[in-house]
């Protein structure tokens, strides 16, 4: 669905918050359901306690704005998942330089593997990108030589449905409920800036910020 950019400099009046946080969500659903849009690849941010902050790009695949859940899948195996059992709070950034907009998230992550969502998810996944999970160690393992990762003749041709089920043994979906989001517009007069922020209880607090 393509949505209206937010055009503060033509408007009568400058946009509501409250109008501001459903062009978040708006674009972020945007995001997930195109590959080709910026909003799909966030870089996700994790905290380890030997090296610090650790950033990676995942893509967006579920966006639910009534649950305030951002949803992404990954390989259990990797690191990531071990730094989220340690500490679930993650940050999610999302810049769209079409939309000169920046999205910034704070939220707790849950991981899911072997459950309904997770069956759901990986019911949907079509089997050439099953092999993403199928991958004979954890990502991330040293290797004498360069490597796919895949066994036998799989970098080849897609697994069997059967065959399949060994990836599904690695694989997880992470939501994560939001419990930050901060908003950031780009313009050349001057830019634009606000956070909307939830508390245990769902209750919403948003104000402007100076940019
Ligand atoms: C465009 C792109 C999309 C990616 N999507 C995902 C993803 O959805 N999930 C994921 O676990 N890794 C994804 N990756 C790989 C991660 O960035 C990362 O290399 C990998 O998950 C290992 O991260 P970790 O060692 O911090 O756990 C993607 C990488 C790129 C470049």
């Amino acid at each position: 669905m393509a949505i209206d950019k937010i055009d503060i400099w033509n408007a009568d009046e400058e946009p509501r918050l409250s109008a501001v946080l459903s062009e978040c969500w708006a674009l972020l659903v945007d995001g997930a359901n195109d590959p080709k849009h910026d909003l799909y690849t966030p870089a996700l941010a994790t905290g380890d306690t030997t090296h610090g902050p650790m950033l990676r790009t995942v893509v967006l695949r579920h966006v639910d704005r009534e649950t305030r859940q951002l949803g992404f899948y990954t390989d259990l195996r990797s690191r990531k998942i071990g730094e989220i059992q340690a500490d679930p709070r993650v940050g999610l950034l999302f810049l769209s330089h079409s939309d000169d907009t920046q999205i910034r998230v704070q939220a707790e992550a849950r991981i899911h593997c072997g459950d309904a969502v997770a069956e759901e998810a990986w019911a949907g996944i079509p089997l050439p990108q099953r092999r993403h999970y199928m991958v004979s160690g954890p990502p991330g393992l040293p290797w004498a030589w360069p490597t796919s990762g895949l066994p036998g003749d799989l970098e080849n041709r897609a697994p069997s449905e059967e065959e399949s089920l060994a990836g599904k043994l690695n694989f997880a979906v992470v939501i994560c409920t939001v419990k930050q989001m901060d908003w950031l517009y780009l313009t050349p007069y001057g830019h634009r800036r606000a956070v909307f922020a939830w508390d245990d209880e769902g209750r919403l607090q948003t104000s402007w910020l100076v940019p």
